[in-house]
């Protein structure tokens, strides 16, 4: 699957943007390496990111949104609460030497992207243009 950042898929804050890019990034290098073993560097590499980009990314994605009052944050809370139980569920796995995981954190981040950062992170993007008087940042 060809996949590109493209400008569409940037909410407009740039914390969060970037954030988002790196979770694309770890896209890019498992799809870039489509033998990587579940015990390999690349895939704890991943799955480490993934952790970490849960924490810092939905705090302060989840934190905006609460400052901003957005309507459907339990939208978002609902994703991100999936996002690491999904996460957390393949780190056992990897443990556990489950021979999928690699392809699994594909699927689920490819399916994620799709669902969530071009669906409901967008939704959000749109709301917070909508908003924000121009050349005023949201509240963070
Ligand atoms: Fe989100
Ligand atoms: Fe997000």
């Amino acid at each position: 699957m060809y996949m590109a950042w493209n400008d569409a898929d940037n909410v407009g804050v740039p914390e969060l943007d970037l954030q988002h890019q790196r979770i694309f990034n770890v896209l890019l290098s498992l799809n870039a390496n489509p033998d990587a073993a579940t015990d390999s560097e690349l895939v704890a590499d991943a799955l480490d990111e993934l952790t970490r980009y849960g924490d810092a990314h939905f705090r302060a994605e989840e934190a905006l949104l609460r400052a901003e009052r957005y309507p459907h944050l339990d939208e978002q809370l609902e994703g991100h609460r999936r996002f690491r139980r999904v996460v957390a569920e393949l780190c056992f796995a990897t443990s556990a030497g489950a021979g999928d995981v690699p392809a699994l954190l594909r699927t689920f981040l490819e399916t994620w992207w799709e669902e969530h950062i071009q669906g409901a992170d967008r939704r959000y993007a749109a709301f917070l243009r909508e908003r924000t008087p121009a050349g005023r940042l949201p509240a963070s």
